[in-house]
């Protein structure tokens, strides 16, 4: 049986967002414990629990009880209490129990509390009673605080046995596994197992999900380094025990041959037989002011646990610095290395003279005819290391050996010793260059090594023009090519397909921490990656990190599963994949600031010799030309042009998913015409802070992550844009009583933007029902040039439907009527408070609701309008200002005034007092002020700021209460 068009699924009616925020926020936080992240370095990948939660979303058919739908979703996810406590992997410790039992339970269990001796269980407490309580006090947890205790859903097998049976009966199956489930319900919707494809794959986590859920999966990417990620992601981490055990051993091989060849060399050990782990580097250029050599740093303190510096120590005969290094100094020695930075503020801050020279200046940048001419001499391929009379030079000012101690008892420890480089050293460095010089033609004729220029671009100027690298090798160090061009020799030599794969990846991931752009973090003491953001930062002083060092980064660190393996993927353009999927659920380079196809270049200038022998329908180049970027006209044609073509390879039945960042109304329209001029319709959307917890939103500049749900436009009615205003207002309505009606208050899955992302939702699922509206030209609409500050129809048509919603949705407190009277700039205030209370301190947020409400100048309102820090006024903060006109006259600021002279004289006669001679008609607004102060009176519970003015409305509203003529 095929299910008609008309079915909803669970994801076009509701969707767990704030569990699945949290579930992706503890996926995330898992670092490099993540499935794929330790497959190599790609920006941007989407959690795969947030894939998982949009398949089955997408396959799940809404009942006509969607409580009852809510409840079998979350088992599904393992996200109810019974699968919660199935993940439960560590137990609670006593000390976090003990707060949460009642003082019977404690007197029941615990000794009693002696002293300052540390809680302890009863002696007669046993195993069976310890599990017991476990069960009580994590069921007594918040979701937040139970994923403390929890693995990941993947980590565990799915739904018990009992959840099966409540799943089944729900959904008329008979499944025992999600695979299970996956098939019987696709084949019910498309009468097969379902087939999921991503046309913009990046690192793979869409296909790979889709294909550990059973379904079919299909992944393509225009950029073969993620084409490449998504095949390991696929072949080797879904391959199961067997390959991962393959793999291992395959990359061990590689790894001890390469550690052979080192240590015959000579070039990391020492005359003790200590072994380098790393190698700090530092620029060095001449102060044009003095003329003396100034090594370059912006801060010589190397390790902070082991309190170890450099320090700089004149060498006046030669007019340069010698660098000592000591551990154990003192606090005002570490402080001293800190101040003592020769780089500060862009600028070379020389020891010497005291003078300062900016960075550009040192280069020789210069303007001509308006542009600016770089001064830097640009390297040629030979050069491997700075020429003498090059600005910046590369000097080696401190090594990291270990030394291996063998104990008394046979056992072996190690020690890690500072030391600056000594005349040995020296020659070890000359030698490791010699041995590069000796092979560097041959090996790079063979490919081991990059010979690719670097395309001028947004982040590829970067190095050539602050350091004049014109090569992608001239990024690493002599030490990082002779170690990095063996490890691509000796993995060359691979045979097996998934063993070439696995080595090339750990290559990749040694490339990653083995650059000159990989700064020495002193806080961890350690080599730290390239992309530590997405960018290609140079830096005055790197570590180099030797063959010891790269043990772990070479380690793909598998965790294995089994797929399905009709699974496919190749590198190919959006604009050109020719796989028919039901189900398209894609991440866009929209509105996303990553330069995919520049930064892999990084990576591609290792890999496309070797890329090319696996994968020769490949093209193992970035290319550039196609990559979908920027926000222009352009862009929207190339990006109706994939969606267009992705359209025409599902069928009518099909869905696809949209994932974005979620930003303005503007973003909103755009991306809904690119959508609908591909023959599209939105259906719902959901947001998911796939970076960070709601409590932490200060300080992170990430935003949530939109699933916009879309189907086929099958319609052929058209409508004019007056006849569409109504309807919006009627939809964005229901869908916001439809998600307060599902709201939980324990756990509340709603919070004030996902209300306001409905109602951008609602308003494009009015509009793009229809084919296009009468008065109204998509195409052309797309591909018109946008004046700044042109609002067009569509954006007009978002924006109003927000605030239908604002409108909508009163405060807590507030009855529709009081509401009502009040002015749009309080009502901005108010709801303002309500998203401050939430932790919102986004200023976009702010932005967002005043537009919402039509405010213009809202400004005076706030406390801090900082990025990350906005908030709003509190009533003593607005002291005795504005009290005349607009907001200064409305009852609401009355209201904050009579709040502020209540905390400041500590009397509610005060404020009272005020309100009664002062405000306008007290008598007739006096019910209207009780609710206002009483709004107000809760703000004090999560907001510290609020806590003596929130007491003050909470003293002065039950004075008003009984307040009589
Ligand atoms: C936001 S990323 C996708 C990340 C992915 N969802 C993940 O979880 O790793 C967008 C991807 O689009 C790719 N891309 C850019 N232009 C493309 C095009 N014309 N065709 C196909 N892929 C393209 C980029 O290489 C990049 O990997």
């Amino acid at each position: 049986m095929i299910v008609s068009t008309s079915t909803k699924s669970f994801i076009e009616t509701q969707f767990p967002v704030s569990k699945l925020s949290k579930e992706s926020y503890k996926e995330r936080k898992a670092g490099s414990g993540q499935t794929l992240t330790g497959l190599g370095k790609w920006w941007g990948r989407k959690p795969l629990i947030l894939v998982r939660a949009a398949i089955l979303g997408l396959l799940f058919p809404a009942s006509d009880d969607p409580q009852k739908d809510r409840e079998i979703f979350l088992k599904l996810l393992t996200m109810d209490n019974e699968g919660l406590w199935r993940r439960k992997s560590k137990a609670i410790p006593l000390k976090d129990m003990y707060a949460r039992l009642t003082q019977e339970e404690c007197e029941q269990w615990l000794e009693p509390a002696s002293g300052s001796a540390k809680p302890a269980f009863k002696k007669t407490v046993t195993r069976q009673d310890r599990e017991a309580l476990q069960r009580t006090v994590f069921n007594r947890l918040s979701y937040d605080e139970k994923l403390v205790y929890c693995d990941r859903p993947e980590q565990i097998d799915g739904p018990s046995e009992a959840a099966w049976g409540d799943i089944n009966a729900h959904l008329g199956t008979d499944a025992q596994t999600l695979p299970d489930l996956v098939r019987q319900l696709g084949e019910r919707q498309f009468g097969h197992v379902p087939r999921v494809g991503d046309a913009f794959c990046g690192g793979g986590s869409v296909p790979f999900e889709a294909a550990r859920l059973g379904c079919e999966a299909y992944g393509s990417d225009l950029n073969p380094v993620a084409a490449l990620l998504t095949w390991a992601a696929l072949h080797i981490v879904g391959g199961g025990p067997e390959v991962a055990e393959q793999v291992r051993r395959a990359q061990q091989e590689v790894y001890e041959a390469v550690d052979r060849q080192v240590t015959a060399w000579g070039t990391e050990h020492n005359e003790q037989g200590w072994r380098a782990d790393a190698y700090l580097y530092c620029n060095e250029a001449t102060c044009p002011e003095c003329g003396w050599r100034v090594p370059l740093a912006p801060s010589w303190v190397i390790g902070e646990k082991t309190r170890c510096i450099a320090e700089l120590h004149p060498d006046a005969a030669n007019q340069r610095f010698d660098i000592h290094i000591a551990s154990g100094v003192s606090s005002q020695k570490m402080t001293a290395a800190k101040t003592a930075a020769t780089v500060k503020r862009s600028a070379l801050a020389c020891p010497h003279c005291d003078q300062s020279t900016p960075m550009a200046m040192l280069r020789g940048d210069r303007r001509v005819d308006g542009n600016t001419a770089y001064g830097l001499r640009l390297w040629e391929n030979d050069d491997l290391v700075p020429r003498p009379d090059d600005v910046f030079q590369e000097r080696l000012y401190c090594i990291r050996w270990v030394e291996t101690i063998e104990r008394s008892d046979g056992s072996v420890t190690t020690r890690r010793h500072y030391r600056a480089p000594d005349a040995h050293d020296l020659q070890r460095e000359d030698k490791a260059l010699q041995l590069l010089r000796e092979r560097f033609r041959s090996w790079q004729e063979q490919g081991y090594l990059p010979s690719r220029r670097i395309e001028p671009g947004y982040n590829t100027d970067q190095p050539i023009r602050e350091r004049g690298w014109t090569h992608w090798h001239h990024l690493f160090h002599p030490r990082q090519l002779l170690v990095q061009g063996l490890l691509a020799k000796e993995l060359s030599g691979q045979a097996d397909m998934i063993n070439a794969v696995a080595c090339l990846l750990g290559l990749g991931k040694c490339l990653d921490k083995g650059s000159k752009l990989a700064v020495f973090q002193s806080a961890y003491e350690k080599v730290a990656n390239t992309f530590l953001n997405q960018a290609l930062n140079t830096l005055t002083s790197f570590g180099v990190r030797t063959m010891i060092s790269y043990d772990t980064s070479w380690d793909l660190g598998i965790t294995p599963t089994y797929h399905n393996h009709k699974s496919l993927n190749i590198s190919e353009d959006a604009r050109h994949v020719n796989m028919k999927s039901d189900i398209w659920i894609t991440d866009p380079p929209y509105a996303d600031a990553v330069n995919y196809h520049e930064l892999s270049e990084f990576f591609l200038a290792w890999y496309e010799n070797l890329l090319q022998s696996l994968f020769p329908a490949w093209l193992a180049d970035s290319k550039r030309a196609l990559a979908i970027t920027g926000s222009d006209d352009a862009f929207r044609k190339s990006m109706v042009d994939c969606y267009l073509n992705l359209a025409n390879h599902m069928p009518v039945n099909g869905f696809q998913i949209v994932m974005f960042t979620h930003q303005n109304a503007r973003i909103w329209a755009d991306l809904a015409l690119i959508l609908w001029a591909a023959g599209l319709r939105v259906t719902a959307a959901w947001t998911i802070a796939t970076e960070t917890s709601p409590g932490l939103k200060v300080g992170n500049y990430v935003q949530g992550t939109v699933l916009l749900v879309l189907r086929k436009q099958i319609s052929d009615d058209t409508a004019f844009l007056d006849e569409i205003y109504p309807e919006v207002e009627l939809e964005v309505k229901a869908q916001l009583d439809a998600m307060l009606a599902l709201e939980d208050q324990e756990d509340p899955n709603f919070g004030d933007t996902d209300y306001q992302l409905a109602a951008y939702a609602a308003a494009l699922r009015v509009l793009t029902q229809y084919k296009q509206p009468e008065d109204y030209d998509i195409a052309h609409e797309l591909s018109k040039l946008r004046r700044r500050g042109e609002v067009t129809p569509i954006e007009q048509i978002i924006a109003d439907a927000v605030k239908v919603a604002c409108d909508h949705l009163v405060p807590l407190g507030f009855d529709q009527f009081v509401w009502k009277t009040l002015t749009p700039d309080e009502r901005f205030y108010l709801k303002g408070l309500d998203l401050e209370r939430h932790g919102e301190y986004r200023a976009g947020a702010y932005q967002e609701l005043a537009r919402g409400f039509g405010v213009k100048d809202y400004k005076s309102l706030l406390a801090g309008s900082k990025a990350n820090q906005t908030r709003l006024k509190t009533a003593s903060e607005f002291g005795a200002k504005i009290l005349d006109e607009g907001f200064g006259a409305s009852l609401l600021r009355h209201a904050l005034f009579a709040v502020r002279e209540t905390t400041r004289t500590g009397e509610t006669l005060d404020g009272k007092i005020w309100l009664r001679t002062e405000g306008t008609a007290y008598w007739q607004q006096r019910k209207n002020l009780i609710t206002i102060l009483r709004y107000l009176s809760a703000m004090g519970l999560m907001m510290p700021h609020w806590q003596n003015d929130a007491n003050s409305a909470r003293l002065l509203a039950g004075a008003l209460e009984n307040d009589s003529i």
